[in-house]
């Protein structure tokens, strides 16, 4: 296919499944893993009808309003740090998105992975792990707003690249995100660790936030930084804490 051909014959996405509908492609590629799949399968959907999102949530992927892509990895660290999948996924977003953007200054990070223009979700992320008696393997699935109009949005404070005025094909943005994600990825296996990129690019090092690790449990702060683990710190009045997972808001985020 195009996608495929745009890609190069040494990349490591080399089988592009491209579908119109399914439920999940999070759960395809699992399912073609637990089937014998290899390393740098990708399924691509214009639509699917039980996306999944993080923490159990749905996600919205209406019919050629948006991109779901899903990529099954092996990836070589040990599994503590395979938060660094999620994280390295929105690098590769945001990376894509700034290479298209009118000012590439509007596409912003906020930890784990959430991709924002000007302080507004465009883009979700959530990896999985699949296990397989000859190892885990993990899949990592992409949830892009193509051209949801305002009334489609499914959360406040969303998004999409066409009301943004991001131009929008759909072919270009698929090869732009495989491109930069076997770029991240082949840089975070080759040295373990992405901290001093990620620091870079993600706006929540440097922001007042709140985390919300549990319902009734939110914690203030100051982003510090990332570990090597792919965790949160947060310089709080009680010193530095880290945090693998949990929702967080900037203090000036909204517009
Ligand atoms: C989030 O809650 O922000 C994460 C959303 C992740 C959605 C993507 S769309 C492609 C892949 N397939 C799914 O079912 N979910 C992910």
């Amino acid at each position: 296919m195009a996608i495929r051909a745009l890609l190069g014959d040494d990349a490591l996405f080399n089988v592009i499944e491209s579908v119109e509908s399914t439920g999940s492609t999070n759960a395809d590629v699992a399912a073609l893993a637990r089937a014998g799949a290899l390393e740098g399968h990708v399924v691509v959907a214009a639509e699917q009808t039980a996306g999944r999102g993080r923490l159990d949530r749905t996600w919205v992927s209406p019919r050629g309003a948006s991109l779901s892509l899903s990529v099954l990895l092996k990836p070589e660290p040990e599994f503590p740090r395979w938060g660094w999948l999620s994280l390295l996924a929105g690098m590769a977003v945001a990376s894509t998105l700034a290479d298209i953007a009118p000012d590439p200054s509007r596409v912003q990070l906020k930890w784990p992975n959430d991709v924002l223009i000007d302080g507004a979700k465009v883009c979700g992320i959530l990896s999985e792990r699949v296990e397989r008696p000859t190892g885990a393997l993990a899949v990592v699935g992409i949830g892009l707003n193509l051209d949801l109009g305002r009334d489609e949005l499914p959360v406040p404070h969303s998004t999409s690249l066409s009301l943004e005025g991001f131009p929008v094909d759909r072919e270009e943005l698929v090869a732009g995100l495989l491109r930069h994600l076997e770029h991240y990825y082949r840089l975070w296996q080759a040295t373990g660790s992405l901290v001093e990129e990620y620091r870079a690019r993600c706006t929540s090092v440097g922001s007042e936030l709140s985390i919300t690790v549990a319902p009734e449990k939110v914690v203030r702060g100051r982003g510090h930084g990332v570990d090597e683990f792919g965790r949160l710190l947060v310089s709080t009045a009680t010193g530095i804490q880290a945090f693998a997972a949990g929702d967080v808001v900037h203090a000036r985020m909204h517009r």
